[in-house]
């Protein structure tokens, strides 16, 4: 099963909950929110209200992607927020089993995401214990950018991985996914795909919104 995780920074703020309803009716199954603190990345979003307010808007899981230091500090927040599935980055967790067993603990399902610089084999003492991994296929902080090819060798490396150790974690990806891009990331192993600026048409246009989605999926 392939799961297209819409990614609400590309949408419009002002009709948040119709975007969220949009990307829903289109074929969305995953509602992905992008949380930064303008510190482990260059950009500032929003946190556990935002995430409270987009949880009375959909029952679709909502996967919380935590680009903050210290995430350890936010678990509980989250968790009240109704957060159902929470990626921490691997460059900021010292403790990444700690981290991952108290988002677990909150009744949460943790997840884990690296950079593009950062390799797989950073991951394989925690691979039991997640419900998915994130590669990064761009630098985390921005809709919009480019997707970096080399990093679909790594969704290959986790999907032999997967195999090797009999394990059935999903594997996601995120940054720079669209139409042209998606192919190859699917038959490398991808299985969560996250879509921001492929999907969401801009202010007023749930048409073409739709259209995207549509044409995504196919
Ligand atoms: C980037 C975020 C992504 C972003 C993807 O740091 O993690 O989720 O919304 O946007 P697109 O799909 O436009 O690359
Ligand atoms: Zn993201």
């Amino acid at each position: 099963m392939i799961d297209l995780a819409f990614s609400i920074l590309a949408a419009d703020f002002t009709h948040l909950a119709e975007e969220i309803a949009t990307a829903e009716r289109a074929g969305g199954t995953v509602c992905h929110v992008d949380v930064m603190d303008g510190h482990f990345v260059p950009n500032i979003t929003f946190g556990p209200p935002v995430v409270a307010a987009v949880r009375r808007c959909t029952n679709l899981p909502l996967d919380v992607h935590l680009m903050i230091e210290d995430p350890d500090r936010y678990i509980p927040d989250f968790a009240k927020a109704g957060a159902d599935w929470v990626i921490v980055h691997q460059e900021v967790c010292r403790h990444l089993h700690r981290t991952l067993t108290q988002i677990r603990e909150h009744g949460m399902q943790p997840a884990v995401v690296i950079n593009p610089a950062t390799p797989v084999e950073t991951l394989i003492e925690v691979l039991p214990m997640v419900h998915h991994v994130l590669v990064m296929t761009v630098n985390p902080g921005f809709g919009g950018q480019s997707f970096i090819p080399r990093c679909v060798e790594k969704v290959r490396h986790l999907a032999s991985l997967r195999e090797e150790m009999n394990l059935n974690f999903r594997i996601e990806v995120d940054g720079g996914i669209a139409v042209d891009t998606v192919g190859e990331v699917v038959r490398a192993g991808a299985d969560l795909l996250v879509a921001g600026s492929a999907i969401f048409a801009g202010p007023g246009n749930q048409a073409q919104t739709t259209k995207n989605a549509e044409e995504f999926l196919r």
